[in-house]
């Protein structure tokens, strides 16, 4: 959501600047815009739409400059058009902003800005913020930095800015609060975005400037200070990201590349963790607090989206393998109701991006009520990352497409091996099924790697019900969160509506909208339940619905008595999701292509949301 990307050195800033916000662009965005400066001074272009739409824009245009910031929007206040996509200049136009988040008090702000005679193109919080740190230098006689730190000082709500202004063309100044920011440190050379992927081809040496932090880049020098200007000392970080790993690498999109990497991505969020052989398993980042996770009397799992269907997962397998009870929530209800935490209670959150606003929250809520909190975090320095208190990273590796797929999985993992970590000390595991679980899950990336094999006949199916206008995802156990995650991969990348439901409670209501024209997608392995998910296709089937079921290699019953059927290999019971689930993502990866939706980037979402 949104996206900032800025520079100032030796470059030419405008096609690094651009060529950033297309690494971000997987943000999700409906608007983009540059701010540069040269001879001609502090100019702004922008344009609703993708960057390539700025681009043309800039055609022709005076863009030479070593100095330059850009910003890619993701709609809050206003409409999307080229008037309220960031850049914005203050009222003299002395400077220019971009920022990210929401200011709550803008209102009030604007108004006592009315009233002193200043008009607004825009109908954005950040062209006020902008003109509320111009009002505040142009009348206190003070540096701009001081302006900048009076401002937010007043300023409720969530952000990450950048501001260049006319006077200085050395000088960016950059701020945050609740929204990710991070400094590339290069040789005379400075960069800032919203997380490391622009920077990474220039530089490894990264700053994650902290919440209430201001940067100061001048004449080559870089000075953190905290809003009540404290001068800090920002710890330079390493960044592993290599670039292949943030560009397609042959395949038609990110997304697609993203469900074929997860062979190798399942066994990155176990590497140095599991050894089968020796039978054991460590978690570095739970050292210290695993005993505390074992003898808790109670587990609340929050997250959204695909993380909360990770969590769905984790309940099953933390009741079934440590015997703790686990409440599911997600994390936008839980941070407002006035949840019970009691001492001895855990909370895990879980978050691909470590940035989603209401994962952040819940976190700070159950924090102030006591609660132990464990981050199960795919990005490396995230905001979530950092508010936890112990947690395992899930190593899946940038997940670029909008719609999540090898994050899961590595969740999946991850959360699979706490458990089983958690239930080993408790002792309420058996050495020998400890050990067999240990072995299977080393043995998920090749089986993994075999379903992806029929993605060509995936790929035939998908064809067949390209033009449905709706789905029904069903599955029991540890397989109904993945019938969830798989209609809600179908709706959010093709726009199909789908729903998923436990096997069995669709006669409660849903067996109504079964006809001839609905395909029904069954996750019927063989498990504990199979013999009832047969029973539920049989109920479909005598209404002439159309069964796509995912059944278990070997499987001679379910062919004859569904329309398709699409082998997986077979798996541990505890395992299954993290094998299931690869069908259903070629499944809607393959049907959004063939109605030529914008894949990896479908309309109206982000990949980050930092608003709630
Ligand atoms: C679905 C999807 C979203 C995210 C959700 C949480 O494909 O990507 O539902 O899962 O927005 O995001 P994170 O995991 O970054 O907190």
């Amino acid at each position: 959501m949104c996206g900032i990307v800025a520079y100032v050195g030796h470059r030419e800033a405008c096609p690094l600047v651009i060529k950033g916000l297309k690494r971000l662009e997987y943000r999700g965005y409906d608007s983009a815009g540059v701010a540069l400066m040269n001879g001609q001074g502090l100019k702004i272009y922008k344009k609703k739409g993708k960057v390539v739409a700025l681009e043309q824009e800039l055609d022709g245009k005076e863009i030479h400059a070593t100095i330059g910031m850009g910003h890619t929007r993701w709609a809050t206040h206003g409409e999307p058009n080229d008037v309220n996509a960031h850049p914005h200049y203050s009222f003299h136009r002395k400077l220019a902003i971009i920022h990210n988040g929401i200011i709550e008090n803008y209102a009030a702000i604007k108004q006592a800005l009315l009233k002193k005679g200043h008009t607004f193109t825009s109908e954005t919080d950040t062209e006020v913020l902008g003109q509320f740190i111009e009002d505040i230098w142009e009348n206190n006689g003070g540096s701009l930095e001081e302006a900048v730190r009076l401002a937010l000082q007043e300023g409720v709500g969530a952000y990450a800015i950048v501001i260049m202004s006319e006077a200085d063309p050395t000088q960016l100044i950059a701020a945050r609060k609740g929204s990710p920011l991070v400094i590339g440190v290069g040789d005379n050379e400075f960069f800032l975005a919203s997380d490391a992927t622009p920077i990474v081809e220039y530089t490894k040496d990264v700053i994650y400037l902290n919440d209430y932090e201001i940067a100061v880049i001048k004449n080559g020098e870089l000075k953190v200070v905290t809003l009540d200007n404290t001068t800090t000392t920002p710890y330079v970080h390493k960044v592993e990201l290599e670039l292949e790993a943030i560009e397609k690498g042959g395949f038609d999109h990110f997304m697609l590349k993203e469900i074929f990497e997860q062979p190798r991505s399942i066994a990155d969020s176990m590497r140095g963790r599991v050894q089968a052989d020796a039978g054991t398993l460590q978690l570095g980042g739970l050292r210290d607090y695993l005993d505390k996770l074992a003898k808790s009397k109670r587990i609340v799992i929050v997250g959204c989206g695909t993380s909360w269907h990770a969590g769905l997962v984790a309940e099953y397998i933390f009741e079934e393998l440590a015997r703790i009870p686990v409440e599911v929530e997600y994390a936008s209800e839980f941070r407002y109701r006035n949840p019970i935490i009691k001492e001895g209670d855990i909370v895990i959150a879980i978050s691909q991006s470590g940035e989603t606003a209401d994962t952040l929250a819940a976190i700070e809520l159950a924090k102030s009520k006591g609660a132990t909190i464990f981050g199960v975090c795919n990005v490396v320095g995230s905001s979530i990352a950092r508010a936890t208190d112990a947690g395992a990273y899930t190593h899946a590796g940038p997940e670029i497409g909008v719609a999540s797929t090898k994050a899961f999985t590595a969740q999946v993992t991850v959360l699979t091996l706490m458990a089983l970590a958690a239930a080993k000390r408790k002792g309420t595991i058996s050495d020998s099924l400890f050990r067999q679980l240990l072995a299977e899950m080393e043995s998920i990336p090749a089986k993994v790697e075999k379903v992806l094999q029929a993605a060509d006949k995936i790929k035939e199916i998908a064809y067949i019900f390209t033009y449905a206008r709706n789905f029904i995802y069903l599955g029991r156990g540890l397989n109904f969160p993945v019938a969830l995650e798989g209609a809600l991969k179908l709706k959010e990348i093709s726009y199909i509506h789908a729903e998923g439901y436990p096997a069995a409670e669709m006669k409660h209501g849903p067996i109504a909208l079964i006809d001839e024209d609905m395909p029904v997608v069954v996750i019927a392995t063989k498990d504990s339940s199979y013999e009832k998910v047969v029973s539920n296709i049989q109920e479909v089937k005598a209404r002439k619905g159309r069964v796509i079921a995912i059944t278990t290699e070997g499987d001679t019953h379910l062919p004859g008595m569904v329309d398709f059927t699409i082998e997986i290999p077979k798996v541990h019971e505890v395992l299954m999701p993290l094998v299931s689930v690869v069908p259903l993502q070629l499944l809607a990866y393959d049907i959004a292509v063939m109605r030529g939706r914008n894949v990896d980037q479908p309309r109206n979402l982000a990949k980050s949301v930092t608003v709630e």
